[in-house]
């Protein structure tokens, strides 16, 4: 019988007691205890049924089918056939300040597993295993699975879908025997199997309910699941799909799992992602560009598509700066043999015919006029019609022999070769050092279907070799952020963002659609680092109409930017672009830096979405009628995560410019405003106005110095 010690990791209201003999076993994952624990975990000895085997077995953190739990195994592989059911037992134990290193040995496979758990101020929990193999003799990796046991009351589960243009959509569905399972094989993070999920007590919602949110930080395939043991524990583990033979150790030779993130609150949604967007804002965003308010972009995208004329390019850049945008984006289309999208990718060479006095004079009337220049690139893709494929034809991510299905027309690059990989390099450091390029919006448009380097498997190192391009253009060009965008939403996780400054939810700018992919996206990011882009009135992706005012509002609750070409538009328009993006940049510094508020409502036709200063002294809530009002009168909305006793001043400070004209009468607050204790605003709240669907209202509350 092994001795066994009890540590406990501690976040601000949240505890992890963690019982450690021959193996490590968490024993408590939720509020906060405090005091004394010695003794107590008595409390938590389980029985042993009849039936089954005759002690008791633990679900650790890498469940172990040698040891008896017939779970998903932590651990899978084999050495020529052996070694196959590793048992692992604990050797070392280190304790920090937040976190604990075990390490464990199985001295007959031959293997040593390396857990890492951290708990961090801002209660979020993050853990990954090493394997190594330390014993001659290959070992064949096929599954290595982060594991973090839930309690039986964890019953309810959302999860993500979603497609192109319809990103972060959430579904709730009960957590049953058998447990749910999604698995990506994308090739990155993707649109349909965004890498998180949130497991909660019966009917959690946005301000009760005990949850634990997880991510997967990870940009390519991987599988996660929740499972419902048949004894009634359950479990959430997360993995990288190792395709066949891909991960394979050499004697001393380690793996490493990505990070799996959690967090658990016993007040629900809005709660739990307080703690991730803590998280992301204090430990995973890049330092460097902290304090720098973000700059309102224009894209050119939208605007222009592949029709890039420079004259035309700078009366667009000269309107942009007259709106007050402050970053100014060449989109896709400037580099050679790029005229559509069958061509071009890989020749990352700028396009003479269209650019014949070069980038310089574009970028320099930018910078005068202003705004910071930014340009598009695609590094991992390239298409059959380049020179670089007329070249380089070996470069494909592809397995020889076969054919593979393209997307958007294109191929991916295999990153394992070196030589492409050095290329790649080559070109982007070209144009960053060439020019004053700070920013590079990173696209990705296509999925990876036979990711395979001289016939192996590939696609984990090909993730790998991803994030090494951009360590490496990061750490030759610090002063330039990075987007990351895939299609869209395609690749969106805590790993990139480590590198990255901002991503883009979505090629949908449909204000409606938009209010629901930034809502999805909302539970694990914060609003700095969502691309919100007000797009044309006649929207590229649904072909829907919204009025500026729509469009604004919903741009106005992210990194906000224009997506359309404003030489065309309508002067009324333009005034439009100017006012929101007035509005953004008064209200940035509280958007970007307090807590969201995902605000109930009592009608499912309205979304409300706050954002309440950390010092209380100001709030700002949007709400948006996304349907017709289910009844007459709409109920009130009260706002949560004011000081109680202090008194707000509430004003309107945007609504519909029919706004009156839609009803007898509209709630007198929203004309003459009105004064509010926060504890009023809590718990009684105010009047909903009648809006059309489609529309919105921003209403600000001001602390009234006392
Ligand atoms: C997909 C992106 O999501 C768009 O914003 C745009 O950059 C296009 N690619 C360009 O090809």
């Amino acid at each position: 019988m092994v001795d066994k010690k009890v540590i406990t990791l501690s976040g601000q209201q949240t505890q992890i007691v963690l019982e450690l003999g021959e193996y490590a076993e968490i024993l408590h994952w939720g509020k906060k205890i405090g005091g004394e624990l010695a003794g107590q975990t008595l409390s938590l000895s389980r029985p042993v049924p009849y039936g089954r085997l005759d002690t008791d077995v633990a679900m650790t953190l890498s469940p172990e089918l040698g040891r008896g739990i017939f779970s998903s195994p932590g651990v899978e592989g084999h050495r020529d056939g052996q070694d196959w059911a590793p048992v692992f037992v604990i050797r070392q134990v280190e304790q920090g300040r937040n976190g604990v290193l075990i390490e464990s040995d199985d001295c007959v496979a031959g293997l040593r597993l390396t857990t890492e758990l951290l708990l961090d101020e801002h209660d979020v929990l993050q853990t990954r295993h090493t394997l190594t193999n330390i014993k001659t003799g290959v070992y064949q990796v096929n599954h290595l699975a982060n594991t973090l046991p839930l309690p039986a009351r964890a019953k309810e589960l959302m999860t993500y879908y979603g497609r192109w243009v319809h990103e972060f959509q959430t579904v709730r569905q009960p957590l049953l025997q058998g447990g749910y399972q999604q698995e990506n094989r994308r090739g990155r993070t993707s649109h349909e199997h965004y890498p998180a999920l949130v497991v909660g007590t019966p009917h959690f919602d946005e301000m009760s309910g005990d949850v634990w949110g997880f991510h997967f930080a990870w940009s390519g395939n991987h599988r996660l699941r929740v499972d419902v043991k048949a004894d009634g524990r359950r479990a959430m583990q997360a993995e990288v799909i190792y395709l066949p033979g891909e991960v394979a150790l050499n004697e001393g030779e380690s793996v490493t799992t990505p990070w799996l993130y959690a967090s658990y609150s016993d007040m629900g949604l809005n709660d739990m992602s307080h703690h991730f967007h803590a998280h992301v804002r204090h430990v995973i965003l890049p330092n460097d560009f902290k304090n720098k308010p973000r700059p309102i972009h224009l894209n050119t995208w939208e605007g222009i598509y592949f029709d890039h004329d420079p004259h035309y390019i700078l009366s667009m850049a000269e309107q942009a700066a007259q709106m007050g945008v402050e970053r100014f984006i060449i989109d896709d289309g400037w580099f050679k043999g790029r005229n559509g999208d069958k061509a071009g990718l890989g020749d990352w060479f700028l396009c003479e015919e269209k650019y014949p006095n070069g980038l310089q004079p574009i970028i320099e009337r930018v910078n005068q006029l202003g705004m910071e220049f930014g340009l598009w690139f695609e590094p991992e893709m390239i298409n059959k019609d380049s020179d670089l494929f007329r070249t380089h034809p070996d470069w494909l991510l592809a397995i020889e022999g076969y054919e593979q299905p393209t997307g958007r027309h294109q191929y991916v690059i295999d990153l394992q070769n070196d030589e492409a990989f050095h290329y790649l390099f080559e070109r982007l450091d070209h144009f960053l050092s060439t020019y004053h390029i700070a920013y590079i919006k990173w696209d990705m448009n296509r999925e990876v279907v036979q990711p395979a380097h001289f016939g192996r498997a590939a696609a984990h190192q090909q993730t790998v070799r991803y994030y090494q391009l951009v360590d490496k253009v990061r750490a030759e060009h610090p002063h330039v952020e990075i987007e990351s965008c895939a299609a869209g939403g395609g690749r969106i996780d805590f790993e990139v963002l480590k590198r990255t400054h901002r991503f883009w939810p979505s090629d949908n700018n449909d204000a409606l659609e938009r209010q629901t992919i930034q809502r999805g996206m909302s539970y694990f990011f914060p609003p700095e680092v969502m691309g919100c882009h007000i797009g044309a009135s006649h929207c590229h992706s649904t072909r829907r109409r919204h009025s500026i005012e729509f469009r604004g509002l919903t741009a106005l609750f992210g990194h906000m930017g224009i997506e359309l070409d404003p030489v065309k538009e309508e002067q009324a328009e333009k005034q439009g672009f100017e006012r929101y993006i007035e509005l953004h940049k008064m209200l940035r510094p509280l958007l970007h830096s307090g807590k969201t508020w995902r605000v109930p409502s009592d009608d499912d036709a309205h979304q409300i979405h706050a954002v309440v200063a950390n010092d209380q002294s100001e709030a700002v809530v949007l709400i948006a009628q996304l349907a017709m009002p289910t009844n007459s009168l709409s109920g009130h909305f009260r706002l949560p995560g004011l000081a109680a006793e202090a008194i707000y001043r509430v004003t309107v400070l945007d609504k519909p410019s029919n706004y009156q004209e839609i009803v007898s009468y509209q709630p007198p607050w929203t004309e003459s405003g009105c004064e509010l204790s926060g504890a009023w605003c809590e718990s009684v709240g105010l009047t909903m106005p009648i809006l059309d669907a489609e529309s919105a209202m921003l209403v600000r509350f001001e602390r009234v110095p006392s």
